[in-house]
C-alpha cells in the first residue's frame, strides 16, 4: 500500500506523513530531501542550481544513503531544491529511486508513505490514498518562523513570507510535474487545524478511501 502526501512548503505534510507512517507501520520517504541534497551538492561543487548540466550531474551522483537531513533543513537548501527541481533531467534521475522505495519499502514494511510535490500525480499515480495538504501562505510563513525560532535561528516573517511565495510560484509554474493536487487527491486544508486535528483528518480520509476502493476515488475532494 502506498500513501501519497503532497502539498506546498510548511503546510504540515512532513509531520503528517511521518506520523501516518508510524501509526500504520509503513516506511516513510521525504522526497524533498532528494531535491535538497541535489541542490546543495551543486552549490558545494561551485555550480549553479539553475544550470541543467550541473544539476543533472549532481542528481545522477546522489547517494541517498549519505543524505544528512539536519544539514538540509534551511531555507537556502529549500531554495536550491526548488531550482534543480524545475529541471526535467533532474526529476527523471530521481524518479526511479522514489518508485523503487514505494514498490519495495525497506525493512519489510508492508507499504510506504511518500511526501513531496508530485507523488500522487507522477511518482505513484496508482496510490490508493492521495492527500494534498495545504494551508494559506500566511499561515505557512508563520509556522516556518516558529520552526526557525525553535531551532535557534532568526526568522523575519515578512522575508519568510516573500521567500515562500517565490518558492510556491516556482513549484507551481514549472513545466514538469508542477505542484497541483492529483485529480483523485483529497485536499486537506490545515490552516485552522493543529497537528492532532490534521492527523485525525488524514486518518479518517485515508480510512474512507481504503474502504471505498477504486470506485470511491473519482474527482478531487475537499474536507
Ligand atoms: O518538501 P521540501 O520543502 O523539502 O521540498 C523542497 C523543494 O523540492 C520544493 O520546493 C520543490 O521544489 C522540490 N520538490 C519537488 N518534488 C518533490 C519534493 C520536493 O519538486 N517530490
Amino acid at each position: 500500500m502506498t500513501i501519497a502526501v503532497d502539498g506546498p512548503a510548511a503546510a504540515g505534510k512532513g509531520t503528517l506523513a511521518r506520523t501516518l507512517a508510524d501509526r500504520l507501520g509503513l516506511a516513510y520517504l521525504d522526497t524533498g530531501l532528494l531535491y535538497r541534497a541535489t541542490g546543495m551538492a551543486v552549490r558545494a561543487a561551485g555550480g549553479d542550481p539553475d544550470n541543467p548540466g550541473d544539476a543533472e550531474a549532481a542528481a545522477r551522483a546522489l547517494d541517498p544513503t549519505a543524505i544528512e537531513p539536519d544539514a538540509l533543513r534551511g531555507e537556502d537548501a529549500g531554495d536550491a531544491a526548488s531550482r534543480v527541481a524545475a529541471i526535467p533531467a533532474v526529476r527523471a534521475a530521481l524518479l526511479d529511486q522514489q518508485r523503487a522505495f514505494a514498490r519495495q519499502p525497506p525493512a519489510g514494511a508492508r507499504g510506504a508513505v511518500l511526501d513531496g510535490r508530485d507523488i500522487g500525480s507522477v511518482v505513484c499515480p496508482d496510490a490508493p490514498v492521495k492527500l494534498f495538504v495545504t494551508a494559506s501562505v500566511e499561515t505557512r510563513a508563520k509556522r516556518r518562523v516558529l520552526e526557525l525560532r525553535q531551532r535557534g535561528q532568526e526568522g523575519i516573517e515578512s522575508r519568510v513570507l516573500q521567500d515562500m511565495k517565490a518558492r510556491d510560484a516556482r513549484d507551481s509554474a514549472r513545466g514538469v510535474a508542477p505542484l497541483v493536487p492529483a485529480d483523485d487527491a483529497v485536499v486537506l486544508d490545515t490552516s485552522d487545524l493543529d497537528r492532532d486535528g490534521a492527523l485525525f483528518g488524514a486518518l479518517a480520509l485515508a480510512g474512507a478511501r481504503l474502504r471505498a476502493g477504486p470506485q470511491g476515488m473519482g474527482g478531487p475532494h475537499t474536507s
